[in-house]
Parts: C-alpha cells; structure tokens; sequence
C-alpha cells in the first residue's frame, strides 16, 4: 500500500507532482539541493493551495489538510520510509546516476523508484540501483496538478507488479496513465518536440512572425497554446535537453535541435520560468 510519497527536486515539475501527490492524500516528502531552491518551490505549492482555495475548489479545511501533508527536506536520508520516490531533477544523466544508486541505499526495500525523465533512458537509471524490476518512469506533464495525462514508462526489467503499483498510483492522483516502452521521447515527446522544433525553424526562415504561429496552431487546430507560448511554458532549456536525447537516440534530423534554441538557452532564455524566451514576461514575474 501507498502511503508516504517522495519527489526529488520542487522545481517546476517536481513542485507540480509534490502538490498533486499531498492534494490527493498522501502524504509527501519533497527535497531539493539548498534552503533557497526549497523555500521557492514550497511557496509556488502552498499560493497554488491558496489560489485553489479563493475559487472555491478547496476548503479552508482541505487547504490546511494538503499543508500538514507536505514537507520539505534537504536530506535524502528522510526518504528511508517512502513508498515510491520520484525523481525529478534536471535531465542530467549524470545526476540521474548519482540519485538512484543513493535512493537504492536509503529507501526500504519493496519501495518503487520512479523518474519523471521526459526523454532520458529509465532504463540506464534502473541498471544502477540493485532493484530494477522496481523502476520505471512516470512522466508528468507542466502544469502537472493540472495535466490528466502521465505516462508510465516501462523498460525491459521493470516487472508486471511494478506497471500495476504504479498505473493504480497514477489513477488515484486523478490521471490518466498511457504505457510506453523506453524509448527516448517515450510517446508525446515523439511528436510534440519536432512540432516545436519546426515552429523555431519557421521563424527562424522568416516564413512568419512568432505571433502569427501561435494564433494559427491555436484558432487553426485548436490548441490551447501556439508553440511559442508552449515553448516559453515548458522551458527553453527543458525543450533542448528533449530534443538532443531523442536525436543522440535516433540521429534522426526532425529532432536536431535548431541553432536559435540552441543559442537562446546558452543566453539564459529559458522561457516563462527565467523572465524571457520567445516573448517576456519580466513585467509578470
Ligand atoms: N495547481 C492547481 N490548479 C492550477 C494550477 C496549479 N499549479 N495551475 C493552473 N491551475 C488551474 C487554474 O486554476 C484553472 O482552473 P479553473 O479553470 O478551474 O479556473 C485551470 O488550471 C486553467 O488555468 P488558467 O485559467 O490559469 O489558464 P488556461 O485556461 O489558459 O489553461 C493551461 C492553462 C492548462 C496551461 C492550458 O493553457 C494548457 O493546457 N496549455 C498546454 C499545456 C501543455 O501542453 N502542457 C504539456 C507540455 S509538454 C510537457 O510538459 C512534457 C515535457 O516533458 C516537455
């Protein structure tokens, strides 16, 4: 049974699946690498708690309920009785190396580790820890307490026990889990980075303004965001990373990672979360 919850890193999406997991009733454990990094992820967690409760979808008893639920570490130590751990630091497979075989050592046997890696091999994080039947991604999608879908991501060691924990974990945060193989870009970075990616290259050809893309995508096909906006929201940086391992995976030139994506992350353009990416958002922050 599911109990006690950890997610490693409260950035963006580590935040996003800490406050899901303490909203849907478990009680949850979120570390991050240093006081200032915790305190500005909390704080995005407890005004979004905020937010939710003056529109009226949470009580001033739920509220103070999901609060008591939710804590901040900086000690991975405190993850020694979680049941599932979820990773979701940098797309860095270096640190991916050094968490997993750390949690290995910390976290009670029989308890899942999950990674929230959107395109990096689960596999490779799972070979470096002594339980790699019990690993297995779990990919969120920003904003992740809005967000129905997760994917589950299932390598080649991951046993059928562990699909099952983890597609019964999933529903009970209210989403909607699809499986995928672990293959880079597993199913929606397959087809959503190349999209993005041909969107940088329109404007880059000068075939129309930034502007004009992202009305057409969005009273064209529907989307609730044009590609910009989307990039700008899911990060430069986040963007880049996805597209370079689906193409170290598959040299397949769709995903080769523009030259002004490129350039913008080395410029700190990350998008929304830095102030500026494609538009700015300075005044907002
Ligand atoms: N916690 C709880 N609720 C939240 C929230 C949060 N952190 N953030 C937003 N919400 C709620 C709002 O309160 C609002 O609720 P309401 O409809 O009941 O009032 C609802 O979510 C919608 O938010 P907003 O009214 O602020 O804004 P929009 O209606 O414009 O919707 C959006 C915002 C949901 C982000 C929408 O624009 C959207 O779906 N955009 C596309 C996002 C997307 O495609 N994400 C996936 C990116 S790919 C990815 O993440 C994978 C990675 O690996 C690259």
């Amino acid at each position: 049974m599911i109990r006690k919850v950890g997610v490693i890193g409260c950035g963006l999406m580590g935040g996003g699946i800490a406050q899901t997991c303490a909203q849907s009733g478990y009680e949850t454990i979120v570390r991050e690498v240093n006081q200032e990094f915790l305190d500005r992820g909390m704080a995005r967690i407890h005004s979004a708690w905020e937010m939710m409760t003056n529109k009226g979808k949470l009580t001033q008893g739920q509220l103070e309920e999901n609060r008591s639920r939710l804590h901040g570490t900086l000690n991975l130590e405190d993850f020694a009785d979680c049941d599932i751990v979820i990773e979701a630091v940098l797309e860095n497979m270096e640190e991916k190396l050094r968490i997993f075989p750390a949690l290995d050592r910390i976290v009670k046997p029989g308890a899942l580790l999950l990674s929230n890696t959107s395109s990096l091999s689960v596999t490779q994080m799972g070979a470096v820890t002594k339980r790699p039947d019990k690993v297995c991604g779990l990919h969120f999608f920003n904003p992740a307490p809005v967000m129905k879908l997760v994917e589950i991501v299932r390598t080649i060691s991951t046993s059928d026990e562990t699909i099952s924990t983890v597609r019964e974990f999933a529903l009970s945060l209210g989403k909607t889990p699809v499986l995928a193989k672990d293959t880079a870009g597993f199913i929606v970075n397959f087809l959503l980075i190349p999209y993005l990616i041909a969107a940088i290259r329109m404007l880059e050809n000068g075939m129309a303004t930034k502007e004009d893309i992202d009305t057409a995508m969005k009273l064209g096909c529907g989307y609730p965001m044009g590609p910009f906006t989307l990039l700008d929201y899911v990060g430069l940086d986040t963007t880049l990373w996805a597209a370079e391992a689906i193409y170290e995976e598959y040299k397949d030139p769709l995903y080769a990672p523009p030259p002004l994506l490129r350039r913008m992350v080395t410029s700190g353009m990350y998008g929304k979360k830095s102030g500026k990416g494609f538009y700015d958002y300075t005044k907002s922050l």
